[in-house]
């Protein structure tokens, strides 16, 4: 369906070259970078914004607060959370703790980490193991999102996303993405999520892909993955061009998690989104965006 390079054009497609020259440069103003590249700016911003986001619970920002991580994670009540890099993307250094035994930490795919082997994860954050370009970079460990039913059902240990696309404060092109064995816990493509195609009207599944290939079924829980429609859709959306416009971005990406208990709520801002929602949802950007009349 996507072959050859005549037929993409003709189809609206948008390429990474075109992405970065038509879309990216003359819509993103690198001044304006710093903002979404760093999810502690991103997170601090958002709140004073008005936009929901998971809670902070701590930031690790030198080798020497490592010997205290046992006492940090000690003051939450809760046992679940999510440490991430800083300046991460693709789901690169993530990694979701659900639970805690006499053994250890209990990660989202039930396997037992110790907090010496947590705090050799986040000293590889801190060295830049994950962060653009190698720099130095901070720890994030913040609130766990729970999954609304729905997202239990679908996704395979671990929490969906929904990547929006907003185009000069407007929401374009929309994909649920779903984590998987593969994915360990993460919904980024990069990481072996699937990608599911949503209708902009209402946020219904439409199409799903994985590795670029089209399935109707999740191959871990055999759920059906066409005909879902997502709740707070006009919430989400809402979200999306609010934090689009905090951004000062004409081309973003935006993802979005649906907690249990607290709604949609801002997970990052991307300044250079991927191109595979085009995929997803069988339709190029670029046609979608004159269809538009953006
Ligand atoms: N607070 C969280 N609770 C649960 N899962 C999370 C949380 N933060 C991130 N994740 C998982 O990791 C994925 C990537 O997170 P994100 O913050 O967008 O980082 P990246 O820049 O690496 O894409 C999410 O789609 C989700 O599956
Ligand atoms: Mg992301």
């Amino acid at each position: 369906m996507f072959s050859g390079f005549h037929r993409l054009k003709d189809m609206g497609i948008m390429g990474i070259n075109s992405r970065n020259l038509d879309f990216i440069a003359p819509h993103n103003r690198r001044q304006y970078y710093r903002l979404v590249d760093d999810k502690v700016i991103t997170k601090k911003t958002a709140i004073e914004a008005g936009i929901p986001v998971p809670e902070l619970f701590a930031t690790i920002e030198y080798q020497e607060q490592l010997k205290r991580l046992g006492d940090i994670l000690a003051q939450r009540s809760c046992n679940q959370f999510v440490i991430k890099p800083a300046k991460g993307s693709g789901g690169g250094g993530i990694m979701v703790i659900k639970g805690r035994t006499a053994a250890g930490y209990l990660r989202a795919n039930g396997q037992v980490i110790t907090l010496p082997e947590i705090q050799y994860h986040i000293s590889n954050i801190l060295g830049g193991l994950y962060a653009l370009g190698g720099a130095r970079d901070v720890a994030i460990i913040e609130q766990c999102i729970e999954n609304i039913d729905l997202f239990d059902k679908l996704a395979f240990q671990g929490v969906p996303d929904i990547r929006l696309v907003i185009y000069k404060n407007t929401p374009v092109m929309a994909m649920l993405r779903l984590p998987t064995l593969a994915s360990g816990g993460r919904a980024n493509l990069h990481s072996g999520g699937i990608g599911v195609g949503l209708s902009m009207d209402q946020g219904m599944t439409t199409n799903a892909i994985l590795h670029n290939q089209y399935i109707t079924h999740h191959g871990d829980t055999d759920a059906p993955l066409l005909g879902h429609i997502m709740p707070d859709w006009d919430q989400v959306l809402d979200i999306g061009v609010k934090a689009a416009h905090m951004a000062k971005l004409g081309y973003v990406g935006v993802d979005i998690v649906l907690d249990k208990h607290h709604g949609p709520m801002l997970l990052e801002i991307n300044a250079r989104p991927g191109i595979s929602i085009q995929i997803a949802n069988r339709q190029g950007l670029k046609a979608r965006i004159s269809s538009m009349g953006l």
